[in-house]
């Protein structure tokens, strides 16, 4: 299968919209195999890409606070006919409210749009079972209604897709009162959706298969700079669990990192083991280095790692913030060596996983070119810590390694 979407930053009800779209699409391809599909499905596609099935999702207009997707199936059977779907989805990005083309219409004048859209007289169009159907409907900023039709695959004939004008006269009386509103947004400039930090742009990892790539320890002046370089290089968004003392010592570094889109985490002040303070003592790890890295980046943290890894049940009642430990363990610390940690990590990566890396190594920053390429070569996204679990809760006090899986 081959698969092109956009998301609208700041539309999460068009956003969702299209995740659980394609992933109906996704789960009825898999379903011939007894499965449900998953994003593991999707790594090493060049190997096992189904061309049958293509399906896209894209902005096609847009005014005032209005943005309409054309959402398109096609599909080629065994016999090499084509049978082709489209739907245009309006989504208002104020109110958050995705509406259907058809719902712009009048009930009582869709048989004659659709007479007209397709040449069939009204009086037969409307008992069409398998007909044509008004999915497919550009409201132009004039008041045109461009309506594509699709006429079904017949034996050993591909379906066809053919589009009809009809003019703004005509279209005024067919409109519901929902289409009223949407042409008048359609006549004014757009509007430029809410901003949203790259860190947090919308991504379902049910979807594609992601990794989240983690940080610790840093920034460090000398080899973070570095690190950013190979991640801008390689379109790669990542997460740093900054110390508090870091962040005192080197703000302009961790500056560099947030103004690169990436996900800053608390990762304490001074590095110790949190079982082993009191609960007050932990508050102060943490509220010291939230202010550290507001002073450096203009925002503090929300979401925290324990150093080490270690995290009792008075540990994640202290830090009021989710706790976000790891899946994979590169241990580029112990190994200091790219031509070990690499491989492994390679080895034990799945679709959902937070890694653990260290930025104020040398050794570290050495492997992340090979490590990157690998991992994209394989068809995985690499995302922030708060992209990889969009979608799902994160609360605080609670502890999360990956990605749970879709029920
Ligand atoms: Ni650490």
């Amino acid at each position: 299968m081959k698969a092109s979407w956009t998301y609208v930053d700041g539309l999460p009800g068009l956003n969702s919209q299209l995740d659980s779209w394609l992933l109906g699409i996704l789960d009825a391809a898999a379903a011939p195999s007894g499965a449900r599909y998953r994003p593991a499905m999707a790594l090493n596609a060049a190997n096992s890409q189904n061309a049958a099935l293509t399906v896209s999702a894209e902005p096609v207009q847009a005014g005032g606070t209005v943005v309409a997707v054309r959402q398109k199936v096609s599909e080629t059977g065994s016999d090499g006919t084509r049978t082709v779907s489209s739907a245009i989805i309006y989504a208002d990005t104020v109110f958050g409210e995705v509406h259907r083309a058809a719902e712009l219409l009048r009930p009582e004048a869709k048989g004659r749009i659709l007479a007209q859209a397709s040449g069939v007289p009204a009086s037969i169009s409307g008992s069409f079972a398998q007909g044509p159907t008004l999915d497919d409907v550009v409201l132009t900023s004039s008041g045109d209604l461009q309506v594509t039709t699709e006429r079904p695959a017949g034996r050993g004939q591909s379906g066809r897709e053919d589009t009809t004008t009809i003019a703004a006269a005509d279209t005024l009386a067919t409109l519901s009162e929902l289409g009223h509103k949407i042409l008048h947004q359609l006549q004014a400039p757009a509007a430029p959706p809410p901003a949203t930090a790259p860190a947090l742009r919308h991504i379902n990892c049910d979807l594609i298969p992601c990794a989240a790539l983690s940080y610790d320890d840093g920034p460090d002046p000398k080899t973070t700079p570095r690190l950013l370089a190979i991640l801008k290089e390689k379109n790669v968004q990542a997460t740093f669990f900054m110390t508090g003392s870091n962040a005192i010592a080197a703000p302009a570094t961790a500056r560099q990192v947030a103004e690169a889109g990436h996900a800053v985490g608390n990762h304490t002040f001074s590095h110790p083991y949190l079982t082993k303070l009191t609960p007050a003592a932990i508050r102060s790890e943490i509220d010291r280095t939230d202010a550290a890295i507001r002073t450096a980046t203009g925002s503090a943290p929300s979401i925290m790692r324990p150093p080490y890894g270690a995290a009792d049940a008075a540990v994640q009642s202290a830090v009021g913030k989710p706790l976000i430990i790891w899946a994979i363990d590169s241990l580029d610390w112990q190994s200091k060596n790219p031509a070990v940690f690499v491989p492994k990590v390679l080895k034990e990566i799945t679709p959902g996983a937070v890694v653990l890396m260290h930025d104020i190594d040398a050794t570290t920053i050495a492997g992340q070119q090979e490590l990157i390429t690998n991992l994209q070569a394989q068809g995985y996204r690499l995302v922030t810590v708060p992209q990889i679990f969009d979608g799902t809760p994160l609360l605080s006090g609670h502890v999360y390694r990956s990605r749970p899986e879709r029920k």
